[in-house]
């Protein structure tokens, strides 16, 4: 994901953007770029692919100056060129910008700086905001607090002008900027990762949050132009800590990246309005793809329990019928198929063995290929013939989080793709397209909960060594997933059931204390799960739920709520599993376990 950097002191600003932008690489990116305002105005740099390429450029280039800004950028929409690589400057090239995050009012800014004749040369959002300074006047600080008004969205940027070469102006609303303050010099990242080598003095901003740079002094202000108070804090972090951005682990990390990951998922495939899907974005084949008569979706793990609510999503958005199989066990049990199934194997890593081999058992027997994978290039990618990137970035703990939501996500498009194919003629994708763009902050919200809530969730699982996770439907696939999360970091024994099964066997472990967990978000089914939860209950079972805060039914029968926000029912697969996620990180943490690296685990499992 997109990196930050900024730097204003005494000392020459490139060598230090580059260093920053080195820490910054393991979030993944895939242009890069710096700028300098010096006494000649603002020299910019950047370059695709490789952050070797923009140092290279830089090695043969003078830059002097000693406040400059430079990016990762790991491009959503627009290529990854050089000419959408950030810095981003106005028309008079007289100020440039760095930006993480999105403009949701892009398409309607755009219409307007072009009917004001401003010429654009980028594709992205990020000029929009450069143009939108550029067309001010006065100081940098005041034409930013006049453009905030015009920017919807999620942004954090930081701002040079040529015409006040001491200062820096960083902004955010959503993705986070920290402030390291140093010694007669200051710097601005997007995660302290990038200011550890030269300081471990840092402010966090907060949501909202303008602040003006100088090498010696931080003023911050809220959105009015009022000034704020914000603690200068010392980091005692190691450095290795410091690489998770902060987090204790990678998993949880990837947990609190999800609203991004899956924001970039959705933008990535939907069209330029933003109104529905853009089919040509998977590059499917439209006639080949209307003979279709059936969907076979091919994973192992967490795919494939990504692949159960994909089945869900494409037979009810498309009318297509959808078979669900392990890879392993696909391979093996010679499958009918031909030219009229398309086969589509979901996997993270697009490495995956037994995903790889029975996408290879698609191809030979003529079935259109498709893969929802979360790598460019790698084997399952080069191996099929539509593509539909997850845009998650690249996932470190074994255990997979953000790889999952986002194939929910890629999914529930390929679902949308495949009913307007069919010529479904209604206005469900348009809807749709309107929730998913407001599914992050719905995961957001999500990720709010306090640490203490699931501390009591902690309490009630750690006093026993097996549980049970119930769901219904498209969430049943939810429950099979949070218990596969609970295993493969806890290493305490927990398996996934559809609520009305649970009477055919599980019933019989339930004692005193035996911890169920419902995945139980507002359904029409919320009833019968509530029925099956009773009769846990009468039998002793300490009873989680995932719900909304306050839903009705739940009062006397759960012991504890971890809430999550109302949310259209296709969408609550995504959203519910998040809870389920901090459950198992937690239990993991509190039993002392590795939580990134857990025992016998591979994270890419390359063979059979
Ligand atoms: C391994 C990982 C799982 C993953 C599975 C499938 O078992 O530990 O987290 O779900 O492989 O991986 P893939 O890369 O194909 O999605």
């Amino acid at each position: 994901m997109c990196g930050i950097i900024g730097y204003i002191g005494s000392h020459q600003a490139v060598p230090i953007l580059l260093d920053g932008l080195r820490k910054l690489e393991y979030r993944g990116y895939d242009s890069a770029g710096l700028a300098v305002a010096g006494s000649g105005g603002i020299q910019i740099l950047r370059a695709a692919g490789k952050l070797s390429n923009l140092e290279e450029k830089a090695y043969g280039t003078a830059m002097p100056g000693m406040t400059g800004i430079g990016h990762t950028r790991w491009a959503t929409h627009g290529a990854p060129t050089e000419a959408n690589a950030h810095p981003q400057v106005d028309t008079a090239g007289r100020l440039a910008i760095v930006h993480n995050g999105i403009l949701e009012n892009y398409a309607s800014l755009r219409a307007e700086l072009r009917a004001a004749g401003t010429e654009l040369t980028s594709d992205t959002d990020t000029e929009l905001i450069a143009q939108l300074l550029g067309r001010e006047e006065g100081p940098l600080l005041d034409r930013v607090l006049r453009i905030l008004p015009r920017l919807e969205g999620q942004y954090a940027v930081v701002a040079i002008s040529a015409d006040e070469p001491g200062e820096l102006v960083a902004f955010r609303q959503g993705p986070p900027l920290v402030i390291g303050v140093g010694d007669g010099e200051m710097l601005v990242a997007s995660d302290v990762t990038a200011l550890l080598s030269r300081t471990r003095r840092v402010i966090f901003l907060e949501h909202g949050d303008v602040a003006r740079l100088s090498l010696d002094q931080v003023t911050v202000f809220d959105g009015a132009g009022r000034k704020v108070e914000r603690a200068v804090e010392t980091l005692d972090w190691d450095a290795a800590r410091a690489e998770k951005g902060g987090y204790r682990h990678f998993m949880l990390k990837e947990i609190h990246e999800q609203p991004d990951a899956v924001r970039n998922t959705v933008l990535a495939y939907l069209d330029q309005d933003r109104r529905g899907v853009n089919i040509e974005g998977f590059g499917l084949d439209p006639g080949r793809l209307q003979k279709i008569q059936r969907v076979q979706l091919v994973a192992c793990g967490t795919s494939w329990h990504a692949c159960l609510v994909g089945k869900f999503y494409i037979e009810r958005l498309a009318q297509i019928p959808v078979d669900v199989d392990y890879a392993s066990e696909y391979r093996y049990r010679e499958p009918l198929l031909g030219e009229d199934t398309l086969l589509i194997g979901v996997t993270q890593s697009g490495e995956t063995a037994d995903t790889l081999a029975a996408m290879e058992l698609g191809k030979h027997a003529g079935a259109p290929l498709a893969t929802v994978c979360n790598v460019r290039n790698s084997s399952a990618w080069r191996l099929a013939e539509a593509r539909l990137l997850t845009q998650a970035g690249p996932e470190i703990g074994v255990a997979s989080t953000k790889a999952f939501t986002t194939q929910l996500v890629a999914l529930l498009l390929t679902a949308l793709a495949l009913r307007k194919i069919r010529g479904f003629e209604d206005d469900v994708d348009v809807r749709l397209a309107a929730q998913l763009q407001r599914l992050p902050l719905a995961l957001a919200k999500t990720l709010e909960t306090p640490d203490q809530v699931y501390h009591r969730g902690v309490d009630l699982l750690t006093a026993t060594t097996d549980a049970l996770y119930l769901g219904r439907g498209m969430l049943y696939p939810i429950a099979l997933e949070g218990a596969l999360k609970l295993k493969e970091i806890s290493y305490l024994h927990a398996e996934g059931y559809p609520g009305g099964e649970m009477k055919h066997g599980p019933i019989a472990l339930v004692d005193d204390g035996f911890p169920v967990v419902a995945v139980a978000p507002r359904t029409p089914a919320r009833e019968k799960l509530l029925g099956n939860l009773r009769e846990v209950q009468t039998r002793g079972a300490a009873i989680l739920a995932v719900a909304e805060a306050g839903a009705p039914g739940f009062e006397g029968l759960a012991d504890l709520i971890l809430p999550i926000p109302d949310v259209d029912h296709f969408l609550q697969p995504v959203v519910s599993v998040i809870p389920l996620q901090l459950l198992a990180y937690y239990v993991a943490v509190e039993l002392g376990l590795d939580v990134d690296q857990p025992r016998n685990l591979a994270k890419s499992v390359t063979v059979e």
